[in-house]
């Protein structure tokens, strides 16, 4: 990937360009939280995270929505379509945890009746605002047929997901899923992994996911080597 051209450089991703409508999607080993205020380099976990992207991506697509995967490429990137990211962070709940919990003054790991969609402004400088629909619709940040689309994909998403981890004894807490348009069609984008989700171990409640990072409970390299494990791949 040397002589290709850098398009952008995320906290956990490089994206190069491959062709005019093609990119490659490079998975770093570097891991940050709380808006990169801590951060480290953790050997090996690009390639677990591209492994597991890859992976529910394609089962994504095997059940009908579009996502910008293409195809494998090493150990650590994948070629995807030059999607327009759309700047809105989709946050699924299925469980209490986290910010939610935080903000409303909740107790941890509550079941959520119907699962609950929040959107963030994907915005570093300004902490990644939540923002509701309303706000998203008048600030014309994407036109409601597409926030309709968003949510309705999100949500079928959750399905997907969730009933595959639960037969591996995982349950899906929560994650935050992005979006891009190519030729005005929607496409599931960016990642998902232990990076973007909470997974829970359901008999016991351990964190599978970047809380460990995040709450200094273990060796991140050993949790997400389980998550591989326990989802067979
Ligand atoms: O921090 P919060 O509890 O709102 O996060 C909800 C879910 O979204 C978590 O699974 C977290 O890993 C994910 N998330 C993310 N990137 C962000 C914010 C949240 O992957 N910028």
């Amino acid at each position: 990937t040397n002589e290709l051209k850098l398009l952008y450089e995320g906290k956990a991703k490089k994206i190069y360009e491959k062709s005019s409508d093609e990119v490659i999607i490079y998975f770093k080993d570097d891991v940050t939280a709380f808006n990169g205020i801590k951060k480290d380099s953790i050997i090996g976990k690009g390639k677990i995270n591209k492994l597991i992207t890859s992976f529910f991506f394609k089962m994504i697509e095997e059940k009908g929505i579009p996502t910008h995967f293409i195809s494998d490429v090493d150990d650590n990137s994948f070629v995807a379509k030059k999607v327009k990211i759309i700047p809105l962070e989709v946050i699924i709940r299925n469980y209490t945890a986290g910010s939610f919990c935080k903000r409303y003054g909740i107790e941890k790991g509550i079941k959520i009746q119907k699962p609950i969609v929040e959107y963030s402004l994907k915005d570093d400088d300004l902490g990644d605002p939540m923002i509701c629909k309303n706000v998203i619709l008048s600030l014309k940040q994407v036109e409601e047929k597409i926030l309709n689309r968003l949510e309705y994909y999100s949500l079928k998403i959750n399905n997907i997901l969730s009933s595959f981890l639960e037969e591996k004894n995982i349950i899906l807490v929560d994650y935050k899923l992005e979006f891009g348009i190519y030729d005005n069609k929607v496409y599931l984008a960016d990642e998902i992994s232990p990076d973007t989700c909470r997974f829970w171990d359901k008999d016991t409640m351990e964190s599978l996911d970047k809380d460990v990072y995040r709450e200094d409970k273990g060796n991140l390299i050993d949790k997400y080597s389980e998550f591989l494990r326990r989802i067979n791949i």
